[in-house]
Parts: C-alpha cells; structure tokens; sequence
C-alpha cells in the first residue's frame, strides 16, 4: 500500500467534507490520535483546532510533553485541565464496563463543550480498525468508538465525526506518520488506552490510585527502553497482600502487576521474555519508589485468552 497517497486522499477527503467549516482534533498524545492531528492539520490548516483534554489519567508530564512537540511542528494544542470532573465521575466505580463508561461519558461531555465553544462543527477522531473489530466483537467498548454501540455523536453531541484512520491497523498508522513526515518518537511511542491509567487502576480510579500507578508505568517503562516491544507498563491490582516491613511488623499492602508485551497489531500479544537482571530491577526500584506495595508481578498471559489492558 502507498501510504503517501492514502495520506494524500485522506486530506482531500478531510478538505471536502469540512469545506467551509471548522474541525476539531482530540489530541491524546497517542499515535493513532497524533497522526490523525497532523494529517487534519495539514489538510485544514488554521481551520483546525486541536485540544487535548487533561483527565489527571495521564502518564508522568505527558499534558505539557505532547504540547511541546507539537509546538515544534507548528500544531498549536489547548490543554481543557478536566482532571476533577472525571476524578468524580470514575468515584465509586469498580466494575470496568462502568468505568468505560464514565470515562467516555465524561471525554464526551468535556469534549462537546470544547467543540462548541470553538465553533466547530467537526471531530477529527483517531479510531483505528482494532478499536471497531473489539467493540463489535464485545471483547470491550473502546472509548472512541460511538456508531457501534448505538450513538449518534450528530444527534447527541451535535457534531459530525471524521475518522481518517479507521480502516488500518497499528502498524499502517505508524506508516501513514512516517509518510507525513512526522518525528519518530511521536509516531513509534507505545500505544496508551484512551481511558489512560484508568484502565490499570483495578477497583477505584482515585488520585491516589492513579498517582500509585503512574509511578509504577514510570519506572516499568525507563527499566524496559533498551527492549523491542509493543506495550510495556505497570498495573495496580484491587487486592491487598500481606508485606513485612523492615523491623518485621507485617502489613497490608498494594499489589502491582507489571505488564509488556509484544504484539503486530493489538489484536493478538504474547508476553516479552524480558530478562531476569531487568525483572529485578523493576521489582526493587518499585518497592523502594512506592513504599505502600508489597507484592510485584509479572503477567505472562498470552492474548488471547488475555487481553493486553486489565479492564
Ligand atoms: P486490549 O486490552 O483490548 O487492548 O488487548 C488492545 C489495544 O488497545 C488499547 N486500548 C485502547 N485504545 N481506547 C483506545 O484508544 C480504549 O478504550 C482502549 N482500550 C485499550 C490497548 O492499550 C492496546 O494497545
């Protein structure tokens, strides 16, 4: 396939369907969204708008990275700080189809008023094919997609969604980025779930929660940078286990799963035989960073019968 022409098309597709009118992008920092952002950009210029909504389920400082680099390709991107409203809608929730849920409730009522107050009519949406395959097939309800779970974001939301990308898979994203002429970083990073750190935060998504978990994927991913792989992070499990502490005084503590795997496109994924030397620094590096763990773990659940995600 001639990705150059299908970032071509897609751009005159763009053009057309937006004519006159003003489009949004939803920037997450992630690759589907980023090519998506660039290849509207291009296509529309000034008439295009890109936000990115900080939901406080973000990885460590990623809000002002992503701002940066777009800066660098001339992409001016507007940060709507959210992170307390949808702190209050995942309150209480443990159930992870409930948490899905008010986490796109949440993204898309955040992300309506932006649209409107900027007077878009369009959203430019980075939707990939394995986000559509898995929702139809049930596996989950991924956070972009609308049509298949019965929403009309025109009846609802009042605008139109332009989904550029929604016939390829990962690996043709990342090529239509290179073809863009984007930096590799921004289009070779580690796939991230739209409902961020949420979806490894088993039982409630609180900050303290999620602080917990953002340190983990930290250090789970700084130890793992030298590795080929499709995914790497850290997950904080709902249960306790029994520690002991320094002096031995036995104590409850949290559980953290610790998560890479090597995938084509997401839709399958086994484990990466990550090495002992590096098991181990992991596991140190998060007792000592994270004082309330007392058990660290390491997933070898191919997908399937898995699923790369805990929720
Ligand atoms: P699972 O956990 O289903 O994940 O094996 C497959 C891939 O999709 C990412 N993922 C998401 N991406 N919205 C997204 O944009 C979502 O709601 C979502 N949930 C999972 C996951 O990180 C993996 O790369």
């Amino acid at each position: 396939m001639d990705y150059s022409r299908f970032a071509q098309k897609q751009m005159e597709a763009i053009r057309k369907t937006v004519g006159a009118g003003k489009a949004v992008s939803a920037l997450s920092g992630g690759v589907d969204s980023a090519v998506c952002t660039v290849l509207a950009h291009k296509a529309l210029g000034a008439r295009l708008k890109v936000i990115f909504i900080d939901d406080g389920l973000m990885r460590q400082d990623e809000p002002q990275w992503v701002k940066d680099q777009f800066a660098r390709l001339g992409i001016k991107v507007t940060i709507v700080n959210a992170a307390r409203t949808f702190f209050a809608a995942l309150k209480g929730k443990i159930d992870p189809e409930k948490k899905r849920k008010a986490f796109r409730d949440t993204f898309y009522k955040t992300f309506s008023r932006a649209v409107r107050q900027s007077k878009a009519q369009f959203l430019i949406q980075g939707t990939i094919a394995a986000d559509i395959l898995e929702t139809k097939k049930g596996v989950k309800t991924q956070h972009n997609v609308l049509d298949q779970i019965g929403i009309s974001a025109k009846d609802r939301y009042g605008y139109t969604t332009i989904e550029p990308l929604k016939t390829l898979y990962k690996p043709g994203v990342r090529k239509v980025g290179r073809a863009l002429g984007m930096p590799k970083i921004l289009y070779t990073r580690m796939p991230f779930p739209g409902p961020g750190l949420a979806c490894r935060c088993l039982g409630e998504a609180n900050p303290g929660r999620i602080d917990i978990v953002r340190q983990a994927c930290k250090i789970v991913e700084e130890e793992t940078a030298g590795y080929t792989k499709f995914q790497a992070f850290a997950v904080l499990l709902a249960d306790r286990a029994t520690g002991v502490t320094k002096d031995g005084r036995r104590r409850f503590g949290d559980l953290i799963a610790v998560r890479c795997v090597d995938s084509e496109d997401a839709v399958t994924a086994t484990a990466t035989p990550l090495g002992w030397a590096t098991l181990m620094e992991i596991q140190k590096r998060i007792y000592a960073e994270i004082p309330s763990v007392t058990k660290v773990l390491y997933d070898l659940s191919p997908k399937p019968p898995s699923t790369i995600e805990y929720i």
